[in-house]
């Protein structure tokens, strides 16, 4: 009846016919433009041809459709108010055209049914699904909503509770969870799917099952009473805002939503769900998830290319090495061993190995305790790991990874050892956080092997690493341990060498911004509370207790030698020299910025202390209240010069990478999209003007030529 490049109508027998989605540009079913025009041609042939007893909707791939392509979203949400909204009708009127055709229609749904993919079979008139098949509605998650009716349909067929939970959860749901709640009719094997499927549309055409009564569920107001619908909504509001502040529109605005559509019928319902599927397309918080989403999408492509631009294909990692079995190394022998490596990690020290694995037991344990593992698999993650203090046991691994302690001379040391221990065609990584890379390879005498992998702390829940190309480092070894960070479960970014690195620099200059704050007399405590209302998630007092007085000052001290022209102290002795002089360390040992007490999971608890606010207070005088803007400004705009320096400088690629490591690397907040997110939000020219007042007190603050140039013309980052 009809083919098109993205799906095609075919007469089964006994009249009923066979809508198969089959996407031949791709390995996916999405609805881009193309899939939505070619489904409006196939419906209206559908409503023009005759003697049809039912509907059949298929896939062609392994998963049904996996919801509307969101690269065309940028395009799509540009559109003003009057086109946007009359793209809305056109598709929710495919939808709606579905639903009320004089047959019944039934979804076979195979594998992922997501957002657009599932409210297509919203729209049907009866669901069967594969016992192995995901449905759900994320749209929140990217700062939007479902706008194709799913906001009135889901509540119609399961209720208001329950569809509020999908919706504002953005969650994906199992075939049986969506039985549970009637989302779906019938869970079945993967191999009997299609004859399922069409079995029961078969029934409904024969009026075994009442379709047109099911529809007339859809098309009315719900029958749950006004106030039972209020006091869910509120539920969920407070769950809503527990959960993540007010800083996320999507979920608040879909509550009210469909509380209001709750009292009307389906046409009204949907216009509502335009309007306000409009207003959220249209928010700063919707273009930073939506950047977001496709920023993962590229690291993703990007990590995986350097394997594919080689000449030659890398051969398989089959073991791992980690010397080291401090806090980094014992857990990324932990990472190892979960994600399936075996792995080898060695130390000099026989009590730092029983350290090493009790941490991974402990990380062990507490999954079999959440039912994430079983104990089998537990144990048999546990034995991937061979502690050692053996040199030799180290010499069959093909990938090491060096954790040994912050000290350029031992690293070296035992970066030259390991060398000679190996076969040539090991890869050899460093996790250092501070010490260059060029410097660290100067022993070596396969230079090209090796590069920096920077995990962050803790292993096993930090996603970022950074790959640290070094002048030498070869393509090859990029490629590997791309691919090796990929099968640990993280997100790769390549940088290049400098001091910090890529998300120290910036961070540190964060930091910077910090010292200069207190050092002029600004609370640090209210410091922390206004960077966390801003959505960080701690203030950097609070990050430099977690990651040690000493460290920090240490790493000032890096910055301030490797980039002496902006990282400079404005005072003899600076606010985290002096909490670090008086014996404080932070959470290490209980006392930093803060105080710490043990709560009764044992973490450490954050406590103000007048201790800490009196050394500061002698020496910097009273606290000073500020302007907020001010204190995230001075914070803000010293990070994200460093961040514009670091992208001229190539240290890091794109935008969307340098956006991408400070989500995943320091939890910048995910809603603002990254600091050049940020910075095209606020604009450019103010971002310049706004960092030119403080530029007279540090070379940090100062715009770059370019970005100037940028700001001038009108430019943006993305
Ligand atoms: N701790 C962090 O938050 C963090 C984050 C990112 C990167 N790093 C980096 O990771 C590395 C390790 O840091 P850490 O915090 O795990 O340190 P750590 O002090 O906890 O552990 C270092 C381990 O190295 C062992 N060691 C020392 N010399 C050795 C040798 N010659 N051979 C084998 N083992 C040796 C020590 O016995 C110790 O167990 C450092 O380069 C650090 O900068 C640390």
């Amino acid at each position: 009846m009809y083919t098109g490049n993205k799906l095609s109508l075919n007469r089964l027998e006994q009249d009923f016919v066979e809508l198969n989605f089959n996407n031949c540009n791709g390995s996916i079913n999405k609805f881009d433009r193309e899939t939505l025009g070619e489904l409006s041609e196939a419906l209206d042939i559908l409503s023009s041809a005759t003697n049809i007893q039912g509907l059949l909707l298929t896939s062609g791939k392994a998963a049904f459709i996996v919801g509307a392509d969101i690269t065309e979203f940028k395009a799509m949400f540009a559109a003003m108010g009057q086109q946007f909204l009359d793209d809305a009708v056109r598709i929710n009127g495919l939808m709606s055209k579905l639903e009320d055709f004089p047959f019944p229609s039934v979804v076979a749904i195979n594998g992922f049914a997501l957002g657009g993919g599932f409210e297509i079979c919203l729209a049907c008139d009866a669901r069967v699904i594969s016992n192995n098949a995901k449905v759900g509605l994320p749209e929140t998650g990217l700062g939007i909503l479902p706008g194709w009716g799913g906001t009135v349909r889901l509540p119609r067929l399961t209720d208001f509770a329950t569809a509020l939970q999908w919706i504002t959860s953005a969650r994906q749901y199992s075939a049986k969870s969506a039985q549970t709640v009637n989302a779906v009719d019938l869970v079945v094997e993967p191999e009997n799917l299609r004859s399922e499927a069409l079995q029961f549309l078969q029934k409904m055409a024969e009026g075994q099952s009442d379709f047109k009564q099911r529809r007339q569920q859809k098309l009315s107001p719900l029958p749950q009473p006004a106030d039972t619908i209020e006091a869910v909504a509120e539920a969920v509001r407070d769950a809503v805002i527990s959960k993540v502040g007010n800083h996320y529109p999507a979920p608040l605005t879909v509550i009210e939503l469909m509380t209001e559509s709750s009292q009307l019928p389906r046409e009204q319902a949907i216009e509502q769900e335009s309007l306000a599927f409009y207003k959220l397309s249209q928010t700063p918080e919707s273009r930073a998830l939506i950047g977001l989403f496709l920023g993962d999408q590229h690291i993703a492509k990007k990590a995986k290319g350097y394997a594919l631009a080689l000449d030659q294909k890398l051969p398989e990692l089959s073991k791992a090495g980690v010397i080291g079995a401090g806090i980094m190394g014992g857990g990324i022998a932990y990472q190892n061993a979960i994600q399936g490596y075996s792995v080898t990690m060695k130390d000099i020290d026989q009590s730092a190995l029983d350290l090493g694995l009790r941490e991974a037991d402990k990380l062990l344990n507490k999954s079999v305790g959440r039912g994430k593992l079983t104990e089998q698999q537990a144990l048999q993650m546990r034995a991937q790991i061979t502690p050692t203090l053996d040199d030799g046991a180290i010499a069959d691994c093909d990938m090491v990874v060096e954790a040994v302690v912050e000290h350029e001379g031992i690293k070296k040391q035992v970066l030259s050892a390991l060398e000679n221990q190996l076969t040539p065609s090991t890869y050899i990584a460093s996790n250092t956080s501070t010490i260059s890379i060029n410097r660290l390879a100067e022993p070596l005498q396969r230079p090209e092997n090796f590069c920096g992998m920077h995990f962050f702390n803790p292993v096993h829940s930090m996603k970022l690493v950074e790959v640290i190309r070094g002048e030498n480092t070869s393509d090859s070894t990029i490629a590997a341990v791309c691919g090796y960070a990929l099968g640990l479960g993280k997100k790769p970014i390549v940088v290049n060498d400098c001091p910090g690195f890529l998300v120290n620099r910036v961070l540190f200059a964060l930091c910077f911004g910090l010292e200069m704050l207190v050092e002029q007399g600004a609370d640090f405590q209210q410091i922390d509370s206004l960077a966390e209302q801003w959505g960080m998630p701690m203030g950097p007092a609070y990050l430099m207790d977690v990651v040690g007085i000493d460290t920090v000052n240490h790493c000032h001290g890096v910055m301030m030698e490797g980039l002496p022209e902006r990282f400079v102290k404005t005072a003899d002795i600076w606010p985290s020299e002096a909490i670090f002089k008086a014996g404080r360390l932070g959470q290490k040992n209980a006392k930093g910025y803060y105080k710490y007490e043990l709560n009764e999971k044992g973490k450490p608890t954050k406590m103000s202390d007048p201790d800490a606010v009196k050394i500061l207070q002698d020496l910097f005088g009273p606290c000073r209240e500020l302007d907020q803007q001010e204190v995230i400004d001075r914070l803000m705009l010293a990070m994200a010069m460093e961040m514009v320096r670091c992208l001229e400088e190539g240290i890091v690629a794109s935008p969307a990478e340098a956006d991408m490591a400070l989500i995943y690397g320091v939890g910048f907040p995910p809603f603002r999209g990254g600091i050049c997110r940020w910075m095209d939000e606020e604009g450019l020219q103010s971002i310049c003007d706004r960092a030119d007042q403080y530029v007279a007190l540090s070379e940090l603050y100062r715009p770059t030529d370019k970005l100037r140039e940028m700001a001038a013309a009108g430019k943006t980052f993305y």
